[in-house]
């Protein structure tokens, strides 16, 4: 079945931009293609701008795909680029981090703001790396677990690890400790840092609490240093937890630790991220490659300069501030804002306070959070002045082009850049967006626009031919790229098996996509069992796994469905245990139950009961099905359904939830 996307293939915006440097896409293309044909020289040329301790003997090792190496023989270390090299220059001085806390004041000015400049940012990353050596031993090869709220210790402890070549695996302050607790035991963790707690929207999070029920499901972890972000006095586990001023107490303000020549193919990090069955897969960074791309990336598609201000609004948590909050913009230089809380915390201009406050000049944000801001009105923008604003992206999920067109209305003043950067944990940075700082085509509202310089993308039907144009397919990737993963953590059949199996030789990334008759890409969603909750990557699987650990719930399956503001939301469609009946107090245990074991981020938006799920002969849950049904759209084919009156079961489980609903 084919279906061709009404979307605005035809608008096309050209924003203000000097230098030449909006081109047709014809154009594009052509230097794009040549690009592409010399990848390797290509990639050569970007690398040769970083600084290596010591040169690579190759840039591409190809000879076992897909466990391609990139800049073999190349020796280098991340923590260096980010720090060092700023020390040992002009931009000693200048301001790295300007960091502003959640909570405000009676007026409603932030209570706490931090300028870190890049002598100071060396100094504790320095102290960092020394602390981790000496005192808790740690060595080149092991691996720490980060789970801090987004505060200055939490680049620094990752940027101190980089340093020893310490495999750091940073867990999302929102995840619960199930989840912090299949990190640690996958990553073997000898170190957890988190802290004494942490502010979202106006409330305490208690991450220590939720770290030592996680402990109690490790035996790795060695040693917990805790942070005093609240002050307010945690229990400590004697011999085994140490707050983190006291055992820097000691430490000289002028230490030095040399960052250890690592081997560009090394590992960097471990970020989990969920996929379509199974616990979450962890995907291993390597250095020389991600680092090139990053670069590559915060020249082409951010434009950066020394006098921008920079902010990304990401969670540190999620590979968006891996790349473009601690690794990308540290090594370009910038001065970039990082903050902790809520956008709209403690009403809805707080971030444009902060845009107007420090001149925020480079914006990088999510669809979610341009759709809640156009939800609150132009009036919380307007009252601020946003002229600063020169270039902005946003990234995590598709957006929608009302989204778009008001943000480039509203902050964007009708004129400036603006994209919709496509790209995944997997792939380490962006690899389909709008480029403004090399040659931008024109834009169009709700497409990505084309893949970077050295990247080949494409959309493929079911059998792996090129699909029509304006007809969806799958996204995939056709040539290697530095910042590809180097496996999954302790499972590489997986990492062949989800990425290089469905069509043999390319990425696939799990995403539906169509390419128009310009060229461009529009990725429209996942096309697996991923759902994107607020941009936050959850499994159905991992839902569903939590769902059934509750005594009443006998089987479970959740879809993703469409959400004004979130993008998408998880609803769970439950069968009972015989002898349970489905009570208001029984869905509201289960919802609990779920923010416990997966987290906050995870709250499922609406629960039915039903008596049967529509399943396939060979008993998988047809998911497809049910989010047809509960979406109310074509249902398509079910001639591989077991049992079509499961299906009525959902429709009727849905309606009789509206009569209720009517009757309040
Ligand atoms: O579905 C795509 C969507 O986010 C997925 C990757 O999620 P994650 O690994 O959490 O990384 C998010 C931040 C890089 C993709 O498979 N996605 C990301 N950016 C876009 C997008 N979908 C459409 N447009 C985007 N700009």
């Amino acid at each position: 079945m084919s279906v061709t996307w009404a979307l605005p293939f035809n608008v096309k915006i050209k924003p203000k931009l000097g230098e030449n440097k909006v081109v047709d896409e014809k154009v594009y293309s052509e230097i794009h293609n040549k690009t592409v044909e010399n990848y390797r020289e290509f990639w050569e040329g970007v690398a040769s701008e970083l600084e290596w301790f010591k040169k690579w003997d190759k840039v591409l090792d190809d000879s076992n795909p897909p466990f391609y190496k990139w800049f073999p023989g190349g020796e280098i270390n991340a923590s260096y680029l980010a720090v060092d090299r700023h020390y040992n220059s002009w931009r000693r001085n200048k301001v790295a981090i300007i960091w502003e806390g959640e909570p405000v004041d009676e007026k409603g000015n932030p209570k706490e703001v931090k300028q870190i400049t890049y002598a100071d940012l060396y100094r504790e990353v320095n102290r960092v790396a020394y602390m981790m050596r000496e005192k808790l031993g740690l060595r080149k090869g092991d691996s720490i677990a980060i789970y801090l709220p987004m505060i200055p210790e939490l680049p620094i402890f990752m940027l101190a690890a980089a340093r020893l070549g310490v495999v750091f695996t940073v867990v999302f302050s929102g995840f619960s400790s199930d989840a912090l607790a299949t990190r640690i035991n996958d990553a073997e963790a000898k170190v957890l840092v988190t802290a004494d707690g942490g502010w979202r929207r106006g409330k305490v999070i208690d991450l220590k609490g939720i770290a030592d029920r996680s402990l109690e499901k490790t035996q790795f972890v060695k040693n917990v240093v805790v942070v005093r972000r609240l002050g307010n006095g945690v229990r400590m586990q004697e011999g085994r937890d140490v707050y983190f001023d006291e055992i820097m107490r000691d430490i000289p303000h002028n230490v030095y630790v040399e960052p250890e020549r690592l081997k560009s193919e090394d590992p960097l990090y471990i970020l989990y991220t969920s996929g379509t069955t199974g616990k979450p897969k962890g995907i291993v960074h390597d250095i020389g490659g991600y680092m090139t791309l990053l670069h590559g990336t915060m020249k082409w598609v951010f434009d950066i300069r020394d006098e921008d201000i920079f902010w990304c609004t990401a969670d540190i948590g999620w590979v968006t501030g891996h790349s473009y909050i601690v690794f990308g913009p540290l090594m370009e230089g910038v001065t970039e804002i990082m903050y902790e809380g809520a956008l709209d915390y403690p009403q809805p201009d707080r971030w444009t306070s902060i845009i107007e406050r420090y001149n925020v000049s480079i914006l990088y944000t999510s669809p979610t959070a341009i759709r809640s801001f156009m939800k609150y009105g132009e009036e919380w923008v307007k009252n601020h002045d946003m002229r600063s604003v020169r270039l902005m992206h946003s990234v995590g999920e598709p957006i929608n082009p009302e989204a778009f067109e008001w943000f480039f209305k509203v902050v964007g003043r009708n004129e400036i850049p603006f994209g919709s950067t496509w790209w995944m944990t997997e792939t380490g940075g962006i690899l389909i967006s709008n480029l403004p700082g090399y040659l931008m085509i024109p834009m169009k509202p709700g497409s990505n626009g084309m893949p970077i310089p050295g990247l080949e993308a494409d959309v493929l039907d079911e059998n792996g031919n090129p699909a029509k144009l304006e007809e969806r397919g799958y996204l995939v990737i056709k040539n290697p790229w530095p910042g590809m993963p180097l496996t999954i953590y302790k499972d590489p059949e997986r990492y062949v098996k989800v990425y290089w199996s469905k069509f043999p030789g390319v990425f696939y990334a799990g995403d539906y996509a169509v390419k128009d008759k310009d060229g461009y890409f529009w990725i429209l969603g996942r096309a697996d069992e991923v759902i994107k909750v607020a941009g936050h990557r959850l499994g159905t699987y991992e839902l569903e796994s939590a769902l059934i650990e509750h005594p009443a719930v006998a089987e479970a399956a959740v879809v993703g469905v469409s959400d004004p503001i979130k993008g998408e939301v998880p609803v769970a469609f439950v069968i009972l245990r015989q002898g349970h009946e489905p009570t208001d107090k029984l869905v509201n245990e289960i919802i609990n139950l779920i923010r416990e074991k997966v987290g906050p981020i995870a709250t499922i938006d609406k629960l039915y009961f039903v008596g049967k799920l529509p399943k396939t002969r060979s008993g998988k849950i047809m998911r497809r099905v049910i989010r047809a049904v509960t979406m109310n759209t074509e249902v398509g084919d079910i001639t591989t359904l077991e049992d079509e009156a499961s299906v009525d079961e959902i429709r009727k489980a849905i309606q009789e939830f509206k009569e209720e609903l009517g009757k309040q």
